[in-house]
């Protein structure tokens, strides 16, 4: 039987997974309005139960707990080890949130459960993401809500526009992953989501883009910012994909030629880079 999701799995498992964890801090912080606007959409209330798919070190869940209170329950999952790890560590004692290593597209869930299926950018690496859906949403009750934030399309996000357009010269041309290849941008497609989300038997679906300035890298000063910014780039995400297997003196040229191009983004203790997202809800029939 072929392993599904398998790039995603090796990848978040390994490497990607334990940069994530390095630079958690970084990244709660980047992500963190588009996460609050995705729970706001789904509007939790005191005492119930919620899947966060794709939870990462557990930001969100951790958030969506607070508002379920103690007589709720969140269940993050996600195939990454590393990230569960710090997930569990982060967590308070007394969390409603309990973390679970998983292939959420797959991993025997329990049936008609949950009053919200949630992500703050976890549901975009399913191989086959109807498929996925369909399984996740025999886990909602009836009448569940869904509420996620993804990625609109990569020549709308700033944040990697800017760095991979700077790689001209350095790197040779890159062929560009298919719309629908599984990645952060295989939601930017608002027609291929409202698809996705029917086919698999959801209802009521609305699909709303937000906008909002990214936070990259951190310093007390413009410089230290700055440094930090471009370190980070190169560690995690699209670019440091495309930069892992080269030779030093290509990552100083491509290092370089990242700092130029967010030297011209604002900021003063962060680099403030644009972000484009869409805010998706839908909803498990009553029936
Ligand atoms: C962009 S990160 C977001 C993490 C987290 N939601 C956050 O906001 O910090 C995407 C996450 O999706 C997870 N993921 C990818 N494919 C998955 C799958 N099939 N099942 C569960 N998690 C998955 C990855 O391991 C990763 O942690």
């Amino acid at each position: 039987m072929t392993e599904k999701n398998v790039y995603q799995v090796a990848d978040w498992k390994g490497q990607s997974g334990e940069r994530w964890v390095t630079y958690q801090a970084r990244l709660d912080a980047m992500m963190a309005v588009f996460g609050q606007a995705a729970i706001e959409a789904a509007g939790p209330a005191m005492g119930e139960r919620v899947l966060d798919v794709g939870c990462g070190a557990g930001a969100s869940s951790l958030d969506l707990a607070a508002r379920v209170g103690a007589g709720g329950h969140v269940l993050g999952v996600d195939i990454s080890e590393p990230l569960i790890g710090r997930a569990r560590a982060r967590a308070p004692q007394d969390t409603p949130a309990v973390f679970q290593v998983a292939d959420a597209s797959s991993t025997e869930l329990p049936q008609g459960a949950f009053d919200i299926l949630f992500s703050r950018f976890g549901v975009m690496f399913f191989d086959d993401p109807t498929a996925a859906f369909t399984h996740m949403r025999r886990a909602l009750k009836p009448g569940a809500r869904v509420a996620f934030v993804c990625w609109r399309g990569m020549a709308e996000n700033d944040w990697v526009r800017l760095p991979m357009g700077a790689m001209k010269g350095i790197l040779p041309p890159m062929t560009p992953p298919g719309p629908e290849a599984p990645g952060p941008f295989s939601f930017g497609d608002q027609g291929r989501v409202a698809r996705i989300l029917t086919v698999a038997g959801f209802t009521d679906v609305a699909i709303a883009p937000f906008d909002a300035s990214i936070p990259f890298g951190k310093g007390e000063t413009r410089d230290a910012a700055l440094d930090d910014a471009v370190k980070m780039t190169l560690e995690v995400g699209p670019l440091a994909r495309s930069l892992a297997d080269q030779p030093d003196d290509i990552r100083a040229r491509a290092s370089a030629a990242v700092r130029a191009v967010f030297a011209g983004c604002p900021g003063e203790r962060s680099v403030m880079i644009d972000g484009a997202a869409w805010i998706v809800t839908a909803r498990n029939p009553a029936s």
